[in-house]
C-alpha cells in the first residue's frame, strides 16, 4: 500500500475509535434540560402508549420546536431481572428499544428512571448491585437521560452507617458516583439527573459525582403553596448552577389544573429565573390554549435557556412582594416582580438595584410588549399570586 493511503487508513481508524470520546466532550445539558416527565400527571399508570402520545403531542403542539426535547419515563416501567440479572421492562412497556426508536424518529430524546437502592420509590426493581449492567442496558436501548432517585438506598445507608451521619452522607455520594462511572463506561452521552431531595447540600457536591442536575427539594404538588414554597426557597443557590450543572426545583405542574393562570405564570417565570430544568408534567395530549401559551412563551423560555447559564436570584423581598434578577448574555437582565399576596399591588424595580444607571429599555415578556426607554425605575401593578416579567437592557 502506498504511504499516503496507509496514513489515510490509520487516521480513519484513530478517528473512529475516539469518536465516542469526542461526542462526550461536547457538554451535556449546556443549558437546563427541557422536555416532559410522566410522573406528575400519570404517576404509576404510565404506559408505552402514553409516552408515544406525549412524543406526538410535543411535536404537534410546537413544544419540540420551542426546545422541549427530552421525553422522560419516570418510575413504574421496571420489570423483573432475567437469569443473567439484566433488567427488563414490565408489560406496560413491551419493547423499550422500539419506544426509543419511535421517540428518536420524532427528533426527541428518551429518558428513564431508576434508584441506587434495591427498590424504587414506587417499589419496583432498583439498580442496587447492578449499576454497570443497568447502564449497559440503558445504552443498548439508546436511552439519553437517567433520573436516579435515592428511595430505598436510605435504608442501606442507615443499616451500614450505624448512626454515623458522615458515613451515611459519604455512602450517598459514592453510590451516585458509581452510577456516574457506569454511565461513562457506556460511552453514550446520558444526562445524569440526581434525585435525593436536596439532602446534604447536594448542590455543593452534585457536579463532582457527575450530576447534570440535582433535585434541591422534596416533591412538588399541583398547588400554589407547594410550588411557591419550593420555588422561592431556591434563593441563595444561584452560585451553584453553571452550564452542565443545574439546580432542579422539580418538574412543572403547569396545565395540571389546580392553579390559576396567574399562578402557573408565576411557576413558569420563577423556574425560568432559576435556570431550572423545564420538564412539563401535564397531559400534553389535552392542553388548553392558556397552558400552551404558558409552556411555550418563547421569551420566557429564552431567559431560562440563556447561554450564559447564570441562575437568577432574589434582589429583595418586602413582605410578600419580591423582585428577582437573572443576568443574561449581552448584558441584558431579566427581572421578575412577584406578588405573593392576596390582592393586586404595585411593585417597583429601581434600575440602580441592578446596576443600570442610564436609560433602560424595558420589555414585558408576558404582554410581549415594549414599554419604552425609561429612567430610574419601573412600577407595575402585579395581580394577586401573579408576576410581571421583564427584560431590561441599557
Ligand atoms: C420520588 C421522586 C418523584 C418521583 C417518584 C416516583 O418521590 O421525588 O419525582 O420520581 O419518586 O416514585
Amino acid at each position: 500500500m502506498r504511504f499516503h493511503v496507509k496514513v489515510f487508513w490509520l487516521c480513519l481508524v484513530v478517528l473512529l475509535s475516539i469518536s465516542p470520546l469526542l461526542a462526550q466532550s461536547s457538554p451535556l445539558a449546556a443549558t437546563p434540560p427541557m422536555g416532559w416527565n410522566s410522573w406528575n400527571h400519570f404517576a404509576g399508570k404510565v404506559t408505552d402508549a402514553d409516552v408515544r402520545a406525549a412524543a406526538d403531542a410535543i411535536v404537534a403542539s410546537g413544544m419540540r420546536d420551542a426546545g422541549y426535547i427530552y421525553v422522560n419515563i419516570d418510575d413504574t416501567w421496571e420489570g423483573q431481572r432475567d437469569a443473567q440479572g439484566n433488567i427488563q421492562s414490565n408489560s406496560k412497556f413491551p419493547d423499550m428499544k422500539a419506544l426509543a426508536d419511535y421517540v428518536h424518529s420524532k427528533g426527541l430524546k428518551l429518558g428513564i428512571y431508576s434508584s441506587p437502592g434495591p427498590k424504587t420509590c414506587a417499589g419496583y426493581e432498583g439498580s442496587y448491585g447492578h449499576e454497570q449492567q443497568d447502564a449497559n442496558t440503558y445504552a443498548k436501548w439508546d436511552i439519553d437521560y437517567l433520573k436516579y432517585d435515592l428511595c430505598s438506598y436510605t435504608r442501606i445507608m442507615k443499616q451500614e452507617s450505624n448512626g454515623d451521619h458522615e458515613k451515611a452522607w459519604m455512602m450517598m455520594q459514592q453510590v451516585y458516583e458509581k452510577m456516574h462511572q457506569a454511565l461513562l463506561n457506556t460511552h453514550r452521552p446520558i444526562v445524569f439527573s440526581l434525585c435525593q431531595y436536596g439532602w446534604d447540600a447536594v448542590w455543593s457536591w452534585g457536579p463532582k459525582v457527575g450530576g447534570n442536575l440535582w433535585r434541591t427539594t422534596g416533591d412538588i404538588s399541583d398547588n400554589y403553596r407547594s410550588m411557591t414554597m419550593i420555588g422561592f426557597s431556591q434563593a441563595g443557590l444561584s452560585k451553584y448552577a453553571a452550564p452542565g450543572h443545574w439546580n432542579d426545583p422539580d418538574m412543572l405542574e403547569v396545565g395540571n389544573g389546580r392553579m390559576s393562570p396567574d399562578e402557573y405564570r408565576t411557576h413558569m417565570s420563577l423556574w425560568a429565573m432559576l435556570a431550572a430544568p423545564l420538564l412539563a408534567g401535564n397531559d400534553l395530549s389535552k392542553m388548553d390554549d392558556t397552558t400552551k401559551s404558558i409552556l411555550m412563551n418563547k421569551e420566557v423560555i429564552a431567559v431560562d435557556q440563556d447561554p450564559r447559564g447564570v441562575q437568577g436570584d432574589r434582589l429583595h423581598a418586602t413582605g410578600p412582594f419580591e423582585v428577582w434578577m437573572k443576568p443574561l448574555s449581552g448584558g441584558a437582565k431579566a427581572v421578575a416582580l412577584f406578588n405573593r399576596s392576596g390582592y393586586a399591588y404595585p411593585i417597583t424595580v429601581h434600575f440602580s438595584d441592578i446596576d443600570f444607571r442610564g436609560s433602560v429599555h424595558v420589555h414585558d415578556l408576558w404582554a410581549h410588549k415594549d414599554l419604552g426607554t425609561l429612567q430610574n425605575s419601573y412600577t407595575a401593578v402585579v395581580p394577586s399570586h401573579g408576576v410581571v416579567m421583564l427584560r431590561l437592557s441599557e
